[in-house]
């Protein structure tokens, strides 16, 4: 099985290919149609990852595509399930397995757990049924200084959360995705790098160590963690070189060089900014000769622009693909170091209808 597991886990993380988050539940797809008038209804959402899964080249980008429980489920638009869409494409399919951030009992009120634990190896043997061959988990680090979040409580319940789940995955046969992330944006989110880092430092820290004691194979296994920048309310910006080698410094710190490797979300950042800093870890990461490899696990980061053209309309397909097919290359592109940000003005795209 351990072979098998890290050949996956390797082939998610390789050259110039990332993994694409479409695992938003149905309530968090509902939000984000509603600004665009799009009918919350279950049609709609299959159509819209559809428009995703159908887009030319998608596996020259995209090693694999985590999924929500409803659309592992679905078909797609041409009858086929979603499942042997990702597959004809050479993608693998993946699947949320937590059930959300719940209030952590006796913590502040801005503290959350991840659920999902009870009954999870059913599940997990549910989902290889249906072909899933990796999974995710997110665990939310909220900062708020004033009131001295995180508590070692809530980075350690969520570090054990995160070891139990991956160790129940590796056990039925997945991939886990350990999501760890540090807020970044929201109100609360005022921090400075400084604490981003030493945040950063902390929760990697119990992670790994809850990892060790469960016995996950971190050959097996891929970290998703946030990147070292302020918080989006904190009125400060930091120069993409610094949050590039923040983010590497924390990593070498905190992640043992046998994890298989590491795919960042996007956390709230612009599109572009969220390519930029991944190209420039890539760069400082080279310098560094880091042991893994890094690349994107997006999700806002890469299908907003191309939900803001679909809007639910069968007829913006084409082109809401062709801005998602932009946005693919460009951090394919960037997960190898290459992007510079005179390609985002490529307006022609070739596209092989
Ligand atoms: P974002 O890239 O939008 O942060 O989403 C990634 C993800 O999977 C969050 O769990």
């Amino acid at each position: 099985m351990s072979t098998e597991l890290a050949a996956v886990a390797k082939a998610m993380v390789a050259p110039g290919k990332g993994i694409l988050a479409a695992d938003e539940s149905t309530g968090t797809a509902n939000k984000r149609f509603a600004p665009l008038n799009i009918p919350q209804t279950e049609d709609m959402r299959r159509a819209y990852r559809d428009m995703l899964f159908t887009l030319p080249d998608f596996g020259t980008f995209f090693s694999g595509v985590i999924l929500y429980d409803e659309t592992i489920r679905q078909q797609g638009l041409q009858s086929t399930s979603f499942v042997q869409v990702l597959q004809g494409a050479h993608s693998f399919p993946g699947i949320k397995l937590d059930t959300g951030a719940h209030p952590l009992a006796l913590a502040n009120d801005n503290e959350k757990i991840t659920e999902g634990l009870d009954g999870l190896a059913a599940r997990v043997d549910e989902y290889v049924k249906m072909g899933a061959k990796f999974a995710k988990w997110r665990a939310v680090i909220t900062i708020d200084e004033r009131n001295g979040l995180p508590s070692d409580d809530c980075l350690h319940a969520n570090a054990h959360a995160l070891a139990r789940y991956a160790a129940i995955c590796q056990a039925g046969g997945l991939v886990p995705i350990v999501e760890p992330e540090v807020i970044s944006d929201g109100d609360l989110a005022t921090q400075s790098m400084e604490t981003s880092f030493a945040v950063h430092e902390r929760a990697l820290l119990a992670v790994f160590e809850e990892l060790a004691i469960a016995n996950v194979r971190l050959e097996d296994m891929v970290l998703k963690p946030s990147m070292v920048v302020p918080g989006q309310k904190s009125g400060r910006s930091a120069p993409v070189r610094d949050v590039a080698e923040a983010t590497v410094t924390v990593l070498m710190r905190r992640v043992p060089a046998a994890v298989a490797g590491i795919a960042f979300l996007s956390g709230g950042q612009s599109d572009e900014d969220a390519t930029a800093h991944l190209n420039e870890i890539n760069k400082v990461a080279a310098e560094r000769n880091v042991p893994w490899p890094l690349t994107f696990s997006y999700g806002r980061a890469l299908q907003h622009a191309a939900l803001n053209i679909w809007k639910g309309d069968a007829a913006n397909v084409t082109a809401a693909q062709a801005a998602m097919h932009h946005r693919a290359k460009m951090n394919s592109l960037a997960a190898q170091g290459k992007w510079s940000p005179d390609l985002e003005n490529e307006k022609e795209l070739a596209l092989s209808r």
